[in-house]
């Protein structure tokens, strides 16, 4: 096996498929566009499903990326070994080119000739068959074809073996997943490939994206059948070097080294302290790719500035518990940035707005704890005077919930004035406090993914015309921060030092109700960036040299870079509306905006 940096297995990676026909398109934001069900990028293939669904992709129909993701599903898991929130993804697509067949030796012949992976320790699944799909014995056939034994194909059951949809509804199928056999002793008769005693090893999977999940629940056989692949760079790094952990390889080390001169202690040495060195290390490498990220925000109560918001007091938490008295989540985002700045040039674009964010909820957050701590001396006197040596859960999490007082903190000190707390109470009042806000986000992922309902696609052209307007009324310099729409209003962030006059507020809904009015056709030409540039389009994002982008002209008053969709004729869009001026950020505005019938 060759022992690769994740710099060099990516580059590896796109080197191989685009050598095989691939174009190498763009990464996407990880805050999915236009896409308000979901909170954030999980997978390669979730900025693609439209095109997997069958819109045409100006890249054409092989593609090849590697793509910024965060699962925030087990956040409170972070500080073992192994679970990370944010990783990159790498991955291939057939956007209808090719099929199992080809995808599954592509996959071969990257393991086994590319990383060195010797064929004798690849263990496959494949999937076993139910009323929804066939068995697959035709993955099963291109692996043998390979020289891969029966004893190294599994056929698994759903559960394991099928892959999305990425939402409630969309495309998904059966999947082969690919596993190295590390070579320790089996754990027990049933041990396989998707055992979690560590014996195999799971590397890449390939997904046989064939079926569309629709709102009933049902599968349906898509007539178009795609190639869905996805590599984590962390974990392969990590098997191919040889490390046990994804946080012993060198997208990890200079992260862990910082905090170790911070706090003056050593990774590796006792438990406790590892578990606080990997949660400050995933937290705010996690934290520094929302911030910089090209559609990025600030810490909030609501959505991903919230998961935000968690990320980093966690982190300042547990520098505190490693005896860190000094701001320092910046010293650590420092070693971050140059981790990642040229895999990922946003970064280093949004640094001021990334090192003030942190400054500020950092403080925020440690004053904070001042103040718990003073709530806690307050309630003191009164826990005295009863019987009960022992805080209830309910005070506990009433501590947790209106001061972001962490538990481990309420019972350090309720311990050093001779008080317990009652922890399994808290974990039930906590754990409610989850299922309702688990329910919330589960709502979220209603609906599926992209919605290009017609709402959403008015206010999607409404967008490019209030951003057009803006650049006239406020001047050039203004430039898209971010957008997010939903089926009820436009949001816009762009630049701007200071808050809009009533008068300039006036003008933009001026100048974009007249494009309405004037009923302009919106059309669309597919080009290369540098040519959208030239003809002066509007563009958010650095497509790579060439790419194919999309351009949507409307009229002759507006040209930008965009996914689309847009309606066809801006005269059936209605009346648009600001509702709403307001600061988001320093330097920052934020506009929220309606179309009214
Ligand atoms: N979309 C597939 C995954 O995330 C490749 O595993």
């Amino acid at each position: 096996m060759k022992s690769l940096t994740a710099n060099e297995l990516r580059k590896l990676y796109i080197d191989f498929f685009v050598s095989k026909g691939h174009r190498q398109i763009s990464g996407a934001s990880l805050i999915p566009e236009n896409d308000p069900t979901v909170l954030f990028t999980t997978a390669g293939m979730h900025p693609l499903v439209p095109y997997i669904l069958g819109a045409e992709h100006p890249a054409g129909k092989k593609l090849v990326d590697y793509q910024k993701c965060i699962r925030t599903g087990d956040i409170d898991s972070v500080g073992d070994p192994h679970h990370l929130t944010f990783f990159e993804m790498l991955g291939n697509w057939s956007l209808g080119a090719y099929f199992k067949k080809e995808a599954i030796e592509y996959s071969y012949e990257f393991l086994t000739q590319c990383l060195g992976i010797d064929p004798a320790k690849l263990s496959v699944t494949v999937f076993a068959g139910d009323e929804n799909a066939p068995r697959d014995d035709e993955a099963a056939n291109v692996w043998r074809s390979l020289g891969i034994s029966e004893d190294r194909i599994h056929f698994m059951p759903k559960e394991d073996n099928w892959w999305g949809p990425a939402g409630e509804t969309g495309p998904c199928g059966p999947d082969s997943e690919m596993f190295i056999d590390t070579g320790r002793p089996a754990c027990g008769p049933d041990c396989r490939p998707g055992c979690s005693c560590g014996k195999y090893f799971e590397i890449w999977n390939d997904v046989f994206m064939g079926y569309r999940k629709d709102e009933k629940g049902e599968y349906k056989e898509m007539e178009r059948k795609c190639i869905d692949t996805g590599m984590g760079i962390e974990r392969t790094i990590a098997i191919l070097q040889g490390k046990k952990s994804v946080y012993e390889t060198e997208v990890f080390t200079p992260i862990i080294a910082k905090v170790e001169e911070l706090c003056g202690r050593k990774y590796g040495e006792a438990e406790d302290d590892d578990v606080s060195i990997r949660i400050i290390s995933d937290h705010i490498r996690t934290s520094v790719f929302i911030l910089g990220d090209q559609r990025g925000m600030a810490p909030s109560n609501v959505g991903q500035g919230y998961i935000l918001r968690r990320l980093i007091r966690r982190a300042v938490r547990h520098g505190k518990k490693l005896g860190i008295d000094h701001a320092f989540l910046s010293d650590i985002a420092t070693v971050v940035l140059s981790l990642y700045q040229d895999a990922y040039p946003e970064l280093k674009e949004r640094q001021d707005f990334i090192f003030d964010e942190l400054k500020k909820e950092e403080a925020k957050f440690s004053e904070t704890l001042v103040k718990g701590e003073r709530e806690f001396e307050k309630m003191l006197p009164n826990l005295m005077k009863g019987n009960s040596r022992q805080i209830s859960g309910r005070l506990a999490f009433k501590l947790y919930d209106t001061y972001g007082f962490p538990i481990e903190l309420t019972v350090e000190l309720a311990k050093e004035h001779g008080f317990t707390v009652d922890e399994k109470g808290f974990q039930e009042a906590f754990q409610k406090h989850q299922e309702i806000s688990r329910a919330g986000a589960e709502q979220q992922f209603k609906g599926g993914l992209a919605d290009h309902s017609e709402a959403t696609t008015a206010l999607h052209t409404a967008t490019h015309l209030l951003h057009k307007a803006l650049s006239v009324v406020m001047g050039g310099y203004v430039k898209q921060l971010g957008s997010n729409i939903t089926a009820e209003r436009l949001r816009f962030d762009f630049n701007c030092p200071r808050a809009m006059t009533k008068e300039e507020i006036k003008a933009v809904e001026d100048l974009v109700n007249e494009q309405i009015q004037k009923d302009l056709p919106v059309t669309i030409e597919v080009m290369s960036p540098e040519e959208a540039k030239a003809q002066g389009a509007a563009a958010q994002f650095d497509a790579k040299y060439g790419e194919q982008v999309k351009v949507y002209s409307i009229g002759d008053f507006s040209k930008e870079v965009c996914g689309g969709p847009h309606v066809e004729h801006t005269g059936t869009m209605g009346h648009f509306r600001i509702v709403k001026e307001q600061s988001s950020s320093a330097g920052v505005r934020r506009i929220k905006a309606v179309l009214e019938k």
